[in-house]
């Protein structure tokens, strides 16, 4: 039984994420704009899901694609203006499908008025908006940004660095001041008001930096060393208590270099905070021996399944999860998870049913539902500024093209961010324009949605069936999680269960057969759903598992 008072609404959405300048562009500018995804709104419904998250669709000059906004109450003019703003809402929730707009506050742009004025002297009244350290002792602390480089750059009028995360023209903002906090709380409002239905906020554990800014720790991950500050909790519950408590609201953080405890004092249920969280366990699992982020590795399954029966363990009956395989800072899962070759349909299916079949909001990024792949970029065609930006500074320490591509190409964040594939058109039927804002990947007359709609067996059939299982089977929302085989390296089976029903996912990791073979007779039980037509049995009654079979069966 699932008991009454875990059931949410928010608990049973099934998010897709549409990345605003790649979706549709239905003005012929070669980015995609509001317009466009109303256009698709349908499309969108089609799919199952009921809830959209929207990549940053404020006022910004791009420096970082939206997340250096200059206007939060506005709309980037390449991308529409506020009335196709509040059409696509309109739109969305005729259709029943929620919006969820990106909160990119723990730094805004360095075109933002506040930051403008708060470089002109010292005295401004927005100066204290942000972290500003008297240059005459030099570089105030050894903070590296994550996109290269010192964290802190020099602002001539009033003689000071200033500090920035990521790029230098993203300032991080000082929530220890009041003011901040209640103009993020004013726009926040102003949104709701609006109508939107929730908000998934960048790096939100950053927002509380260590007092003092302390030098870090040069062999700790990046983003531990300036996550959780000692005030975090307490502005999650300002922010809970002035404005999400106040609507009917749909929350997840990103919060990159979290422990499954501090997670769980974030999402906890008896915390009032957030509703769940990102975490990025799953994804370093390719990084390089020394923790490179820009290396072709190979995903190491069994820390993978790892990983996600901790994050189950830890939060079950006690707090809620996110599930998510990639977005649009992370390359295609397909590409990374499995086989984007000969078995590229099989592993995006496979992905899918792991993916639907866990405890955890599921969010899908656009273009994942129909197996769209990493993209090939020489370096004059990279437009994302982490990529830029490690490519120069890698250059200019001496390394060749040849070595740093693989790295580059396989983990670039450029990769998720090419153009959805509509049909075998031009530009993939993404725009009718001769140059679009990202190259658009050339194999689109073979992965689109157009072929996707008239093959029953496609990568797109298989996700709307699947989502259909999910909300068919409140066990794969609801239910406890156990893993069968832990040390099996070539498959990854676990079970979902309540009190009165069992459920169990098997899926083959690998592009071989494999016979799963844990004691279950499983040849009399009725299967859900699976990636290949009919079950292969052996003579000893044990399942034979093609190359990415994915299947789950009710016990
Ligand atoms: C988040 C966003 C990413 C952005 C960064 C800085 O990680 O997802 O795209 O570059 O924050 O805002």
């Amino acid at each position: 039984m699932i008991r009454k008072e875990e059931e949410k609404w928010w608990k049973e959405l099934v998010v897709y994420q549409v990345y605003p300048r790649s979706f549709k562009d239905s003005s012929g500018n070669g980015i995609g704009d509001l317009k466009g995804i109303t256009e698709k709104l349908d499309y969108i419904k089609s799919l199952g899901v009921n809830a959209v998250w929207l990549n940053p669709v404020y006022e910004s000059p791009c420096d970082d694609m939206g997340y250096d906004i200059s206007d939060y109450r506005n709309i980037l003019r390449d991308l529409g203006t506020m009335d196709d703003f509040k059409i696509l809402l309109n739109e969305a929730h005729k259709r029943n499908i929620l919006i969820i707009m990106d909160l990119v506050v723990n730094h805004t742009s360095d075109e933002h008025e506040w930051f403008s004025e708060a470089c002109k002297s010292r005295n401004n009244p927005y100066h204290d908006y942000y972290f500003f350290k008297d240059a005459r002792n030099g570089i105030p602390n050894n903070w590296v940004s994550f996109f290269s480089g010192s964290a802190w750059d020099y602002n001539e009028p009033t003689d000071e660095y200033y500090l920035h995360i990521f790029s230098k023209k993203q300032p991080d903002l000082n929530w220890e001041n009041e003011k901040v906090r209640r103009e993020v709380y004013d726009i926040m409002k102003f949104w709701f008001e609006m109508g939107i239905d929730g908000f998934r906020m960048d790096v939100i554990n950053l927002i509380s930096k260590k007092p003092g800014l302390p030098d870090r720790d040069e062999d700790e991950d990046l983003a531990e060393s300036y996550s959780f500050g000692p005030k975090f909790h307490d502005y999650m519950k300002e922010m809970n208590r002035e404005v999400l408590s106040k609507y009917k609201c749909v929350t997840v953080g990103e919060c990159p270099g979290t422990t499954v405890e501090q997670a769980l004092d974030t999402v906890g249920y008896d915390r009032n905070e957030l509703h769940m969280i990102f975490h990025f366990d799953a994804m370093p699992l390719d990084s390089g021996p020394n923790g490179e982020h820009f290396y072709p590795g190979k995903v190491d399954y069994q820390k993978f399944k790892q990983v996600f029966t901790k994050w189950h363990k830890a939060l079950y009956g006690k707090g809620w999860n996110s599930i998510y395989l990639m977005n649009h800072d992370q390359p295609r899962a397909v590409s990374r998870f499995g086989n984007d070759g000969k078995y590229r349909e099989e592993t995006a299916k496979m992905l899918a049913t792991f993916q639907l079949s866990m405890c955890g909001t599921p969010y899908i990024y656009q273009g994942e539902e129909i197996g769209m792949t990493n993209c090939h970029f020489e370096p004059e065609e990279f437009r994302d500024i982490q990529m830029i930006n490690y490519y120069a500074e890698m250059t200019a320490k001496g390394y060749s093209k040849e070595e740093l591509l693989p790295g580059l190409l396989y983990k670039g964040r450029d990769n998720s961010r090419t153009p959805m594939q509509w049909d075998r058109t031009k530009n993939g039927g993404f725009s009718n324009a001769d140059n679009t804002w990202i190259k658009v990947n050339p194999n689109y007359e073979k992965i689109n949605v157009d072929e996707s709609e008239n093959d029953p067996d496609s990568i797109l059939n298989y996700f709307r069936k699947m989502i259909k299982a999910r909300k068919n089977n409140k066990t794969l929302v609801y239910g406890d999680y156990d893993i069968i085989e832990p040390d099996n390296e070539k498959i990854y089976a676990y079970k979902r269960f309540t009190d009165n029903d069992e459920l169990i996912v098997i899926l083959n990791l690998t592009d071989g057969e494999v016979t799963f073979n844990s004691g279950y007779n499983l040849k009399s039980k009725a299967e859900i759903i699976g990636n290949y037509s009919g079950t292969k049995f052996n003579k000893k009654n044990e399942i034979q598992l093609r190359p990415y079979e994915a299947k789950i069966i009710r016990l």
